[in-house]
């Protein structure tokens, strides 16, 4: 018998229902500890509870719960050196993903990416009531953005779009590429970090006008003003500035429905030239919508929102290419089990009779 016929075969229990059920201790937890910045100071070296509890100024029964969770949910692990004997309190050091992401001061720090929805919390556990008040706008939670939220939500969206971004330019080769055109592009990261590695490439971050203000002040910081420039307008509506060879729309997909993203791949392929490409980067469902859960939940995170967008399956981001006019349309893996890419490439005109 295969495994998985031995788990059908095995009496169904509560374990799984139950670990759902109470998965948001394991969100409020990863707050509390950044919050806390248990991790930068345990990086620090404060890598023993009774120096956690100096570090932190917490009681000792709250660094004991805390860290009992972290260790339980792979956040902190005990060292390799906890088993000398020579050591009285055994030491912990962060997981690899952890030390890596969650450690203040660092360049790679994500804190305010992860605790980025955490203002939302109360709205998911009124979701019933949500679905039953039928609402929605066209843009959501965009609607209301000032250029201080912009500057909020791009500090948080920054710290990890930049790290794709990087991901971007070593997946995709822009050499010979003259002009990006970034759809939806806040803080900038594809068309600064594509500019900093392709040097004939310009670009263009088209993002709502509130955004642009803040996308100006990255694009200067990176000292590339002379390659990038911005445009403050809706994509859902009317053509783009062009001609370019590349459109890029990143981690935008669910905010909107089938009939707004087909119709803002429609209008970057009209702005194309021949021989250009565009990709498409977001959270995609695979065609049967079984996974990944983050996709599906990015796609319910738009009621939360206040939007009438949904997540969408690797086959309809094809088909609203296809259905532009693409060719060469393909979906791959971008960041595994987060964001997929959809490719395609604007064919040569076909001369008329
Ligand atoms: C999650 S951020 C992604 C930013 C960037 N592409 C990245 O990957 O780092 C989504 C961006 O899409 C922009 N956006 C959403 N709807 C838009 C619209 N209708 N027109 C222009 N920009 C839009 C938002 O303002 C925001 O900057």
């Amino acid at each position: 018998m295969s495994d998985q016929q031995e788990m059908t075969a095995r009496r169904p229990d509560t374990t799984r229902l139950q670990g759902i059920a109470r998965a948001y201790t394991q969100s409020a937890v990863l707050f509390a500890a950044i919050d806390a910045e248990l991790f930068t100071h345990v990086r620090n070296g404060a890598v023993t509870e009774t120096a956690l509890v100096e570090a932190t100024g917490l009681r000792p029964i709250d660094v004991n719960r805390l860290v009992s969770c972290a260790l339980t949910m792979d956040l902190l692990r005990w060292s390799d050196t906890s088993s000398t004997p020579e050591l009285s309190e055994p030491e912990l050091v962060n997981a690899p993903d952890v030390d890596a992401y969650l450690v203040k001061g660092e360049a790679r720090y994500a804190g305010p990416w992860m605790t980025f929805t955490r203002p939302d919390v109360p709205k998911w556990f009124e979701m019933t009531e949500l679905m039953r008040d039928q609402r929605g706008t066209h843009l959501g939670m965009y609607e209301e953005l000032t250029v201080e939220s912009a500057r909020k939500y791009h500090q948080a969206t920054s710290s990890i779009g930049f790290g794709a971004a990087r991901r971007f330019v070593k997946t995709v080769d822009l050499r010979g590429r003259r002009h990006l055109l970034d759809l939806g592009g806040g803080s900038g990261a594809y068309s600064i970090t594509a500019v900093e590695r392709f040097e004939e490439l310009r670009a263009t971050v088209l993002d709502l006008p509130p955004v642009v203000v803040a996308t100006k002040e990255y694009i200067e910081d990176a000292g590339v003003s002379d390659r990038v420039d911005t445009v403050g307008a809706d994509f859902t509506v009317g053509e783009f500035p062009g001609p370019v060879d590349v459109v890029v729309m990143a981690s935008n997909l669910p905010i909107y429905d089938g009939e707004v993203i087909a119709g803002v791949v429609a209008r970057a392929f009209r702005v194309l030239e021949s021989g250009g490409e565009m990709h498409l980067i977001g959270e995609m469902l695979t065609d049967d919508r079984t996974g990944p859960i983050d996709a599906a939940m990015w796609g319910m995170n738009e009621l939360i929102c206040g939007s009438l967008g949904r997540s969408h399956t690797e086959g309809e981001c094809a088909g609203y290419f296809e259905a532009a006019g693409f060719t060469d349309v393909e979906v791959t893996e971008f960041v595994p089990g987060v964001l997929s890419r959809c490719f395609g490439i604007k064919p040569p005109a076909v001369p008329q009779r």
